[in-house]
């Protein structure tokens, strides 16, 4: 079966890309929020499982430059593939072996992060048992976990359009004819059902809307994959507990139950007032279907600090932005703060909380360590009102207790480390040398493991900052660029190809640019 299935990821390889919630930072941060006290992060041994083509592994050697990262993958044209971006990049840092996992035993050496995204529920019981014993056998005593897979409820329906899938491409062998045909049963799903507004047509339609937008690859491993098996979470902590180890998170806060709204959290505890059932029953009622479970070994306990207590040692970072350009910090007035696309909106008429949000929005895109972040918040309501000093004790408890509410539906992200980067271009800008690679992609990865799409000016620069030109050389370049076609400007609905007056336009267009890219984290100098 081993073979069959690197043939498989061999002919369709998966889709690789950068997974923030296995990233070491979130390990470590949910662990810490957890009370639990893991290896740091910046030095952190990192043990990837079905790496793929090192979509994720692989910038991570770029972020943690100090770190020891290995990846296996089954498919040698996925390690092949893994292994010349490792070259292009040119970190030193990544080790990528093809094997199977069933090689790995107790020689293989021990991690302080062992990450298994995307594999459990696609392979055979014995695999998925090794992955446990993995898990087990080479994690440091204070290490951290990340296993995911397929749940149910949310499952049933999908296994059922998979097995209608199967049944549609039983005749066909080749892999895209295969995912072609998938595709045509999906459409047809959506809109052949003779009564469309029937629950289970309805059903049908969403789950045919979600898989348009779908890879092929996803659809090739997921839905025609000869193993996956979805599992109820109740079974998942059965299989981690026989394996002597334990799930203490989830690697998403905000999809654990504690995170939710107070009528849900009250109608899950007339289930059950213990953790691993809440979870259980909110997975029913969320129809869930996917999970992320953070595993350590069982006799880590938890420091006696609640979780709130347990930000004193992270870090902090924010998105979102103060809707009111002037924000009153000093009265209870409520100032609202949003992400760039609005999908997040806050509000606040606490003066701490609005001076902490404010202070983070002026660092973004940098962290701030909690403590740093509570006494500039502090500092500037001194200043603005120095005859009212704040209660310090009560003021960082209730700072905590609401930067964990905040975490928990994403108004602030929490971080164990901070990324090295660039925020002043230097005088001969360098990106890092994945997103230059990348610049052709639909999207290039930040240093912070997360996917930007930069306009098509912004490639058109980030092509150029390989550190070996001026920002004036820079602008050279772009001008070669226009003239070539590659880009167009146009003034009064007039392309500009002068070089006299492209110079000018560009220049000044040189700054914003660079400041966005560093705003991405995009930049190392
Ligand atoms: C669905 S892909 C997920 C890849 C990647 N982790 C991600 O999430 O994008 C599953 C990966 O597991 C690998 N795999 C399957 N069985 C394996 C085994 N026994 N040992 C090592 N890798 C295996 C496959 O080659 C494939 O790259």
């Amino acid at each position: 079966m081993s073979d069959a299935l690197a043939a498989s990821y061999d002919d369709f390889p998966y889709e690789s890309r950068p997974f923030i919630d296995a990233h070491p930072d979130r390990l470590a941060t949910m662990a810490i929020l957890f009370g639990i006290t893991p290896a740091p992060v910046e030095t952190a041994r990192v043990l990837e499982i079905g790496c793929a083509a090192g979509g994720n592994l692989v910038p991570m050697g770029l972020e943690l430059p100090n770190a020891r990262l290995v990846g296996i993958d089954l498919s040698p044209r996925q390690v092949a593939a893994a292994r010349s971006l490792v070259k292009q990049v040119g970190v030193t840092n990544v080790e990528l072996q093809a094997m199977s996992l069933l090689d790995i035993d107790e020689d293989f050496g021990e991690f302080d992060y062992i990450i298994c995204h995307g594999v459990y529920s696609w392979i055979p019981p014995e695999a998925q048992r090794h992955v446990l014993t993995i898990c087990q056998r080479n994690l440091a005593p204070n290490g951290v976990a990340f296993v995911s897979y397929n749940t149910f409820p949310g499952w049933h329906t999908r296994q059922m359009i998979r097995e209608m899938m199967f049944y549609h491409v039983e005749s066909v062998s080749d892999a895209k004819e295969r995912v072609r045909r998938a595709r045509v049963l999906i459409d047809w799903l959506a809109v052949s059902s003779p009564d469309r507004n029937v629950p289970y047509a309805r059903k049908l339609a969403e789950e045919a809307e979600a898989l348009k937008g779908a890879d092929d690859s996803y659809i090739l491993h997921e839905f025609l994959e000869v193993y996956n098996e979805p599992i109820y979470y109740q079974e998942f902590l059965r299989r981690v507990d026989a394996a002597n180890l334990k799930v203490f998170a989830d690697a998403r806060y905000r999809q654990m139950a504690e995170c939710q709204p107070e009528g849900l959290q009250k109608a899950l505890g007339v289930m059950s007032g213990e953790m691993d059932r809440r979870e259980q029953y909110h997975d029913f009622l969320r129809d869930r279907t996917f999970r992320r479970s953070l595993l350590c070994h069982p006799a880590v306990g938890a420091a006696p600090l609640s979780k709130h207590e347990n930000i004193d040692r992270l870090r902090v970072s924010t998105l979102v932005r103060a809707m009111n350009p002037r924000p009153d910090l000093l009265n209870a007035t409520v100032e609202e703060f949003r992400n760039p696309d609005a999908t997040i909106r806050v509000t606040s008429d606490n003066p701490v909380v609005k001076a902490m949000l404010v202070t983070l929005v002026e660092a973004h895109p940098r962290s701030l360590p909690f403590r740093e972040l509570f006494a500039a918040a502090l500092a500037r309501l001194d200043h603005l009102s120095p005859a009212k000093p704040a209660n310090v004790d009560r003021a960082t408890a209730a700072a905590t207790v609401y930067l964990l509410r905040a975490y928990a539906y994403m108004s602030v992200d929490l971080h164990a480390y901070e990324p090295s980067f660039a925020l002043e271009p230097s005088t001969r800008p360098v990106a890092s040398p994945l997103s230059r690679l990348q610049v052709t992609d639909a999207s290039v990865t930040t240093l912070r493991h997360q996917l930007t799409k930069p306009s098509s000016f912004d490639r058109l620069v980030l092509r150029q900052l390989d550190g070996t030109r001026t920002h004036a050389q820079i602008v050279e370049e772009l001008i070669k660029a226009v003239r070539a076609g590659e880009f167009s400007i146009h003034q009064n609905l007039q392309p500009v190809t002068d070089p006299e007056l492209l110079r000018p336009i560009l220049t000044r267009s040189l700054a914003p640019s660079l400041r966005r890219l560093a705003n991405s984290m995009l930049l190392v100098a």
